[in-house]
């Protein structure tokens, strides 16, 4: 059976900055608020109508292509991960493989969120293993600035978010020890509506407290209907402490599960690259596992929480600065709706 690795890693952000101060023109917010509650400092927004989710992938999937010294065409399949699609339907993993002129390869499209990109390198990673394929494209990318309520009534949620995509490219290896050691992934719906884009959707608002008024008619209606849009509830939601005290338990939790199945300890890891929820809970996941600063990465500070794209984008960033070398242990968590959570330990 071979083992997986990470060939080659990629990422893209969008030009436009805007900083904390950028927002108080949109909304009743401050720098200080910003900082002080989740460490961002700016995010980057896409070209509102020249950048997609899929051309961002796309800029870094080039990149993870060209250092996995491999091409377009060689890829067997795609994983996208994704909560800001193009299109409802289909997925963006058909759209990538056409302006990417790959062959007629498998596109899968998952829905995970924040730990989209996790539950991407785990299924990649059993398909290598398998041997069914040898040059998997995992990609994570969000346009979120498109679908955010930018006015004072959604700023808890539209503060943390940025636009950006990460890629890799996966490949089967035969050197012992070395790739993905285990990954490890876990679900707990019994909190799914604390974060969450209700609409469109075909809940008819069930479960929902503000059950929205649907057109009176037999079959058919709409996703989304005019009061949804006038009373923000198409927008996503989120219970911000609640996220934040789940994140808290099941960061450290999942890290601890992943360096038990590999008779490891966090004294053993090299590298940790969280998904950059919030700096806070960062802080709060290191102190927990008793890692020093160097050992953490983090850069929310400049692009906020980039949901499925965050992983990546991390560890590419930190491969670019020498912050991971051949032979470390880096391990890979993440936390988000669903909620869904899980890690990656990898010995590089
Ligand atoms: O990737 C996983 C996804 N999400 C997360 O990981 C998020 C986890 N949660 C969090 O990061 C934090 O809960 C937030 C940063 C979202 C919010 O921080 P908080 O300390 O939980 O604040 P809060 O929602 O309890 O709001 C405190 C106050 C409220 O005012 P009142 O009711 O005390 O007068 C809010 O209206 O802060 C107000 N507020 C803001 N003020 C200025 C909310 N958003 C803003 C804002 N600017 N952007």
């Amino acid at each position: 059976m071979f083992q997986s690795k990470i060939a080659g890693i990629g990422h893209y952000v969008p030009k436009n900055v805007y900083t904390n101060n950028d927002l108080t023109r949109f909304m009743d917010t401050t720098d200080e608020w910003i900082q002080e509650r989740t460490g961002i400092k700016e995010r980057r927004y896409a070209d509102r109508l020249e950048e997609t989710t899929t051309s961002m992938a796309i800029e870094a999937a080039k990149i993870a292509i060209e250092r996995a010294k491999t091409t377009a065409k060689d890829i067997d399949f795609i994983i996208f991960a994704t909560l800001s699609p193009d299109y409802y339907f289909p997925g963006c993993g058909v759209l990538l493989q056409r302006e990417m002129g790959m062959g007629e390869i498998g596109a899968l499209d998952i829905r995970n969120q924040c730990s989209g990109f996790v539950y991407a390198l785990s299924i990649a990673d059993q398909f290598i293993k398998t041997g069914m394929y040898k040059n998997i494209l995992v990609v994570g990318s969000e346009k979120h600035s498109f679908a955010l309520d930018f006015s004072t009534r959604g700023r808890a949620v539209s503060v943390i978010f940025g636009d950006g995509a990460g890629a890799a490219v996966l490949q089967p290896t035969t050197e012992t020890g070395k790739g993905i050691l285990s990954t490890h992934l876990h679900s707990d719906g019994a909190d799914a509506e604390k974060l969450a884009m209700y609409y469109p959707g075909a809940s008819g608002g069930k479960g929902l407290e503000n059950r929205p008024e649907w057109p009176d008619q037999e079959l058919g209606g709409m996703f989304v209907t005019p009061k949804m849009l006038e009373d923000g509830s198409a927008f996503p939601y989120m219970d911000g402490q609640a996220v934040f005290k789940k994140a808290v338990v099941k960061f450290p939790e999942v890290i601890g599960e992943a360096l038990a199945k590999n008779e490891l300890t966090p004294a053993d890891i090299d590298l940790l690259v969280p998904h950059q929820a919030n700096l806070r809970i960062s802080q709060f996941v290191q102190k927990t596992l008793g890692l020093a600063d160097d050992k953490v990465f983090n850069n929310i500070q400049k692009y906020g929480n980039t949901t499925a794209a965050s992983v990546p984008i991390a560890l590419s960033e930190a491969w670019e600065e020498g912050r991971i070398k051949e032979g470390d242990l880096v391990c890979l968590a993440a936390f988000g709706a669903g909620f869904t959570w899980g890690s990656a330990l990898i010995r590089w």
